[in-house]
Formats: C-alpha cells, structure tokens, sequence
C-alpha cells in the first residue's frame, strides 16, 4: 500500500543528517556522460538509459566494478566540485540540514589525481553549500579494504597534512575477506591524529566483523550493521553503549542484502532500541537519496510517525559536528524519545 499523506509530509519536513553517503555515488549518469566529454573519455554505454540499465547488481562486488570505474571521469577540482554541489542541490531538496560525506581517495591517487585536488574540489562545494543551502558538512576519509594496510597507512600519512579538513576516517570497499582487523594500525594512527572513527561492518561480513571494528578500530558508528542481529550478544551491547548503525535500505536492496525490503530488520533492531539511523549510500547508482529511503522503509516496515521521528533525530544525536546551527535547526525533534 502506498505511503500516507502524513507519513509522506513528516519526512518531506523532517530535518534530516546523512551520515553514509559516498561521495563518488553520487555521480548521476547525466554528469558521467558531460564530464567524459569535457575530459574526452570513451564511455562503454551507448546513453545514459544504458548506463542506468547496467545497474543491475547481484551482490556489493558487482557494483563496486561500475562505481569504481564511473571514478574515472573526476578529473580535475572543478570535477570535485560539480559532483558535491549537484548532491548539495539534492540534498537541499530533501531536507538535509547536516552531511558527512565519505570519499575514497585511494581510487583517485591510484589515477594520478592529486589528494589536494580531491579535497580541494569538496571543501569548495561544502563552503558553498553552506552559504546557499544552510547545509553544514564534514568529510569523512575512507580506506579501501580490498588494498594493503601499507597502501592504507600512506594514503593516511599522505591526508595528515590535510588534517584540519576532515573530521573522521572510515573503512568502505569489498567486505568479505578484508575484515577490520586487517587496519588497526591505521586506525590507530586516526585516532592518535584526533579523527573520528568509523567503519563498514556486517553489511555482507559477518557479525564478528562488527565487533572487530568496534574493539580493534574503535568505531564510533558502523556502517550498515545489518549482520548484527546473528550475534544476540552484540546487538546487546549495540543498545547498551549506544551505537549507531547507518542504515540504507535501498542499498541493500540493490545489492541482495535483502530480498525485500518488508524483510528488512531495520524496524525490529529500532524496536529493540538500536540507534538505526536512514541513509543514501550511493543514491545515483541506488535510486534514491534520503528522503526515498525513508519512504521506502517506512512504506514497506509501517514505520510509525514516532519511529520517523526517532531515525533523524537518532542520526542527529549520532553525527560529529554539533554545530551550534545544526543544533538549533534540530531543535524541534527534541532529545527525549518521541514514544
Ligand atoms: N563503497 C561505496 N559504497 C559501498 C558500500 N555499500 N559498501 C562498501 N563500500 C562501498
Ligand atoms: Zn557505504
């Protein structure tokens, strides 16, 4: 059955934070297309309907091809800059007043691409984002899991200069095989450099992923978590230490996560008084920005308007930036639990 008028209106104006969003995700295959032009890069798709066409994924690997070759068309700071500021306009529309947006650097120095010009380009569209939306931002630096601890402690030293444009650290790419344990020297060294932590964990790992991520790497927040409820031990202690899951419904459904998405256990592990918080993922290659995951979780789970409620202002309480702005504009969702 479709979404209500009233549930459908509280998520339009509820004041959202998006704490799981790539960055490079957001590439719509609009702007793949103008920037292979300007660079004057062979696309393998004949149109964008082709392009959209191929977005059929049958687990996070298959995905993860496309996206990282779809990387190949940001080139230059002006590149950086269109793709945020194209998300901010979304973002803006969708009623998002704060974003800490993850950025995978290793698939940009690996093509020659400077740190600085990565960076650069984003910090661009952020300042501006602020100025025209009232959005405030963080960037968030990722480690590919599927590269070396080595490539991971270079691409950390090679970002400390950079230090005071970041606000955390976070550990994305092929799951299976690369568990958390793998990085806990680099994640060391983040901590030590006073950045916050955060990782993908139980998205297509295991549940003993998420408890590597939280003892060896300190994680602040896990990325997915959707794994978690195999070990009725950790969801315990998710609930006990408050400990906030980011969790894209459209994603895992995209990715056979889940088979469907009234099969998803966002609402029961919310229930159970996880910190479940809603987020995009790779919105262009997912189908939706926030506010369709939203939708689509609360139309397929029944989510109640005070469960609604209780997502954003679980995601407001779980961000890194407290700014005083961000603060005042989340007001209204009030800190006591909205049951
Ligand atoms: N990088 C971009 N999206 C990702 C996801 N859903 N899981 C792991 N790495 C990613
Ligand atoms: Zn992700």
């Amino acid at each position: 059955m479709a979404l209500d008028a009233a549930r459908t209106r509280l998520i339009r104006l509820l004041p959202k934070v998006e704490l799981h969003l790539h960055i490079e995700g957001t590439l719509e295959p609009e702007m793949m297309f103008s920037l292979a032009a300007k660079h004057g890069i062979a696309l393998p798709y004949a149109s964008v309907e082709a392009v959209r066409a191929a977005y059929a994924f049958h687990d996070l690997q298959s995905f993860l091809d496309l996206y990282y070759a779809g990387c190949d068309v940001l080139r230059d700071r002006s590149d950086f800059y269109a793709l945020a500021m194209a998300y901010f306009a979304r973002a803006h529309a969708d009623g998002v007043v704060h974003a800490e947006l993850f950025f995978d650097p290793q698939s940009h120095t690996a093509r020659g691409i400077e740190l600085g010009v990565v960076i650069g380009g984003l910090r661009d569209a952020m300042g501006d984002a602020e100025r025209r939306y009232g959005i405030t931002s963080g960037l968030i630096l990722c480690f590919l899991r599927h590269l070396s601890e080595e490539d991971a402690l270079a691409t950390l030293a090679a970002a400390l200069p950079f230090r005071s444009e970041l606000v955390g650290v976070g550990l994305d790419s092929g799951e299976r095989g690369n568990p958390p344990s793998k990085f806990t020297r680099v994640f060391a060294e983040a901590r030590a450099a006073g950045l916050h932590l955060v990782a993908h964990a139980g998205e297509e790992g295991p549940a003993a992923y998420i408890t590597e991520a939280l003892d060896l790497l300190h994680a602040e927040r896990i990325d997915h978590g959707v794994r978690c409820d195999e070990d009725p031990a950790l969801v315990d202690r998710l609930v006990r230490e408050n400990i906030a899951l980011t969790v894209c419904p459209l994603s895992n459904l995209k990715l056979c996560v889940v088979k469907d998405l009234r099969d998803h256990n966002l609402a029961r592990l919310l229930r159970r008084g996880v910190a479940i918080t809603l987020h995009s993922d790779d919105p262009a290659y997912f189908g939706g920005y926030i506010g369709e995951n939203y939708r689509a979780a609360a139309e397929a789970l029944d989510l109640t308007a005070a469960e609604l409620i209780q997502l954003a202002a679980n995601a407001a309480r779980a961000s890194f930036l407290p700014l005083p702005g961000t603060v005042s504009k989340l007001s209204s969702l009030g800190t006591t639990d909205p049951q």
